[in-house]
């Protein structure tokens, strides 16, 4: 298993480009399920994940090429419309077959994706809805079943602003019969990135971005071009990193526009934010002020920054109140940051975080994708060095990692 060992001490400086969004690339990915013609998409990150879910489309029969990072899926003739426990367990993102499978072919088996780190992961409203759209649902041998001739349009209300649920049943929706109301929708940016690749394969949705999506089923979806937009995760982390060490950093091909809620805590932090067209750039002070943040659904703070505002907090002057509302277990990242120096108390969902004023490198192991990024910005400041075990966690959602903190001045090093 891959390690990173990192050198602490060194401002970042310089620019890097920023990639194209997983959690943007992963839905539209199954977007193609449901036309028999080509679709290309740019600008898609050469990560784990991605390459986890074309080897999942493959196998039921999608022919997949890629040039770079563009990729062209041609679901023309859908062998098996099942997707796999043994590729399931590895991406949850898998569960996004499920709707698309069941609108184009009528039927899907899709294996549970099961719990991970961060919490259980159920996925009880996506299946909740596509039932009231006419799925015969079974869930049996860890498998979801799901058998519908023709899903016909309805008003769906999700118990939680669920992202991954609102993209099935709007992908679903795009062929069913009539109209499609999604109630209290995800309103986050990769659900509009998903919305204007359907509208542009023929689609007809409108509200995407709000919480009210309307979508009037058609017959048949026909092929198109998309570029995947930038992801604002992989921003808002460098951003974090370059605030973490004092630096000063551009980032390019990205904008602030998605990460209000991140640039505001990055300003009341103390940090100086500029944002041009498609590139942002941060310089941080000596020392950053401590910020309170709570995690809910877009637009307001993301929980996948949670992480790396913990590490932000850990040399940060003052105490941090974070509150996680959106997963059970995202503090993983809480007892390895302490094993680095921070002092940090977790109650239940919330941590308090007393500013220290340094860390001290330590052997520390990454858990999940969010908190492996959290471990990195701590390694960049503690004193001397930081190794981090189980890094795959990273390159699932970094594409990358070392070459971009290389080309910031870090002392990184990928072990074997
Ligand atoms: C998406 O996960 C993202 N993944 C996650 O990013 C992100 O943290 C999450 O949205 C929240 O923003 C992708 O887009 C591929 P949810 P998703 O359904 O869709 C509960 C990362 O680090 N829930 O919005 O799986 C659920 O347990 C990953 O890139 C149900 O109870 O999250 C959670 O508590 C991590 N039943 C809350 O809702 C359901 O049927 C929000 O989950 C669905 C969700």
């Amino acid at each position: 298993m891959d390690k990173l060992l990192i050198e602490g001490g060194a401002r970042l400086s310089g620019e890097i480009t920023i990639s194209g969004a997983k959690n943007a690339a992963l839905p539209l990915l199954c977007a193609a399920l449901l036309t028999a013609e080509p679709v290309t998409f740019s600008n898609v990150p050469q990560l784990n994940d991605v390459r986890t879910m074309l080897k999942l489309l493959e196998q039921m029969g999608v022919k997949v090429s890629r040039d770079g990072d563009t990729v062209t899926l041609d679901a023309g003739e859908l062998s098996n419309p099942v997707a796999p426990y043994e590729l399931v367990k590895t991406m949850r993102a898998s569960i996004l077959v499920l709707g698309p499978l069941t609108a184009r072919c009528g039927e899907a088996r899709v294996s549970l994706p099961g719990g991970c780190a961060i919490g259980a992961r159920p996925v009880d409203q996506h299946i909740k809805c596509l039932t009231a759209m006419g799925a015969e649902i079974k869930v049996e041998h860890g498998y979801v079943h799901a058998v519908c001739p023709k899903l016909k349009g309805a008003r769906l209300f999700t118990d939680m602003v669920t992202v991954t649920g609102t993209e099935n049943l709007m992908m679903a929706a795009a062929l069913a019969q009539g109209e499609t109301v999604i109630e209290n929708a995800a309103r986050e940016p990769e659900v509009v990135d998903l919305a204007n690749c359907l509208v542009s394969m023929g689609a007809r949705i409108s509200g995407a971005g709000s919480d009210v999506i309307r979508i009037q089923g058609v017959e048949k979806l026909h092929g198109a071009v998309h570029r995947v937009m930038p992801d604002r995760i992989e921003t808002g982390t460098y951003l974090c990193a370059a605030a973490a060490t004092g630096g000063d950093v551009l980032l390019k091909r990205t904008s602030g526009s998605y990460l209000d809620a991140v640039i505001d805590k990055l300003l009341d932090a103390g940090c100086e934010i500029t944002t041009e067209r498609d590139a942002i750039r941060l310089q941080g002070p000596k020392r950053l002020t401590a910020v309170s943040l709570r995690t809910s659904p877009y637009p307001a703070f993301p929980t996948d920054m949670q992480a790396q505002f913990m590490a932000l907090n850990a040399v940060a002057e003052g105490t941090a109140v974070i509150r996680e509302t959106i997963f059970e277990n995202r503090f993983m990242h809480a007892v390895e940051l302490i094993r680095l120096g921070a002092d940090i108390r977790i109650d239940g969902n919330t941590a308090f975080v007393k500013g220290v004023p340094a860390l001290e490198g330590a052997t520390v192991m990454a858990t999940d994708l969010r908190a492996s990024a959290s471990l990195v910005i701590a390694g960049l400041v503690a004193q001397g060095e930081t190794l981090i075990d189980r890094i795959y966690h990273l390159d699932r959602g970094y594409e990358h990692l070392d070459q971009k903190l290389l080309a910031l001045g870090a002392k990184v090093t990928r072990v074997k």
